[in-house]
């Protein structure tokens, strides 16, 4: 079965085809990241304008490469929560006029789940039950992948996510948005050992995350300097804080696949393309005999394959919305 998965939850507009949830025939990926570079962040205002503005020629092409036509697709996946309303509601009203138009089956898909699934077009032999990371701009999860629609949380940040403290971090070095993928590129020459910086716990519960106090330590320190006239070896910084992060999210997940029970780790969401995690992640999942899937760097961040993917176990497992589909700005991943 051909699914047509269609995501606008941030600052990507995406479309693409993929055949049963595992084999991607297109992938057409518009960023808006060089514009909202301009103001240091994304501006959800230009981000809904631009998505309105691409998303008829990102689905027409995710058709054109897979060399399909809409009367091949058996159903229409869209992202409808969490991420910018304004945003989502561009891929959600299209994708009901497309339902609409064409009679097709409309399913509403789950913006981290579909993260998770990046992993099932990589990775043939990947099977629920596993424990997920999930770490993107917006979200850190612990996620217990039961089954393609079953999600337990088990731990999740008090505060920042992973990708809004390297993309904070990277803003006080100086470094250009979105910042995470600068900071793991100058962390490269770095010496992770040269600064020591907090691993916060979070008092009561033993896999929630914390990375605020991080965030504010790397700035304090930035300030420190600045004020004595000091020059700091940003190279250091950065791969220090990087190795923080990733100790963190390690320490963390492979402590909770060993209380769950689990052998399977997988990594997922945005963060995931971060060289120091995978690569510290891979380290210590050998160790412990674990094996570990991560998406490829190309599937990390937002795109509609990830979309298709999911939305094709989500149809399976009945998961159709009709037209008074609404997108949400918020959404826990367990929802149904
Ligand atoms: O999953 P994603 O593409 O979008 C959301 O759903 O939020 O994640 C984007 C986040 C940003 O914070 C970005 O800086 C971060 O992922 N990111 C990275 C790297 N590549 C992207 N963070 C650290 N190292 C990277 N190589
Ligand atoms: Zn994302």
């Amino acid at each position: 079965m051909l699914i047509l998965g269609i995501e606008s939850s941030c600052d990507e507009t995406a479309a693409a085809v993929v055949e049963d949830g595992r084999k991607k025939l297109s992938d057409v990926v518009a960023s808006q990241v060089e514009e909202h570079k301009l103001y240091g962040g994304v501006v959800p205002e230009i981000a809904s304008r631009r998505h309105a503005e691409a998303i008829s020629g990102v689905v027409r092409r995710a058709l054109d490469e897979a060399d399909v036509s809409l009367a091949q697709i058996g159903a229409v996946a869209v992202t409808h929560a969490p991420g910018l309303i304004g945003a989502l509601l561009v891929g959600v009203n299209f994708a009901k006029g497309l339902a609409f138009s064409t009679g097709l089956p409309l399913v509403p898909t789950h913006h981290l789940r579909s993260h998770i699934a990046a992993n099932y077009l990589a990775h043939p032999d990947l099977k629920p039950p596993f424990l997920c990371l999930v770490v993107s701009g917006g979200h850190t999860h612990l996620v217990r992948v039961e089954d393609y629609t079953r999600f337990t949380l088990i731990g999740r940040t008090r505060d920042d996510a992973a990708g809004e403290c390297f993309d904070k971090a990277a803003r006080a070095m100086g470094l250009p948005y979105p910042g995470g993928i600068h900071l793991d590129r100058l962390a490269r020459d770095g010496d992770p050992a040269a600064f020591a910086f907090p691993r916060p716990h979070v008092e009561g519960s033993e896999w929630d995350f914390s990375f605020s106090g991080l965030k504010t330590a790397v700035i304090n320190r930035l300030h420190q300097a600045e004020q004595k006239g000091e020059t700091l070896p940003l190279p250091d910084l950065a791969a220090s804080f990087q190795y923080t992060v990733a100790g963190i999210l390690c320490d963390h997940t492979l402590r909770a696949a060993q209380a769950t029970g689990s052998d399977t780790v997988v990594l997922a969401g945005g963060v995931s393309a971060n060289s120091g995690l995978r690569a510290l992640m891979e380290e210590r999942c050998k160790k412990l005999g674990l094996a570990l899937y991560m998406p490829p760097l190309s599937l990390c961040g937002d795109n509609g394959a990830m979309v298709a993917a999911q939305g094709y176990y989500e149809y399976r497992s009945g998961n159709i919305a009709g037209l008074e589909l609404n997108a949400a700005p918020t959404l826990p991943i367990e929802y149904r």
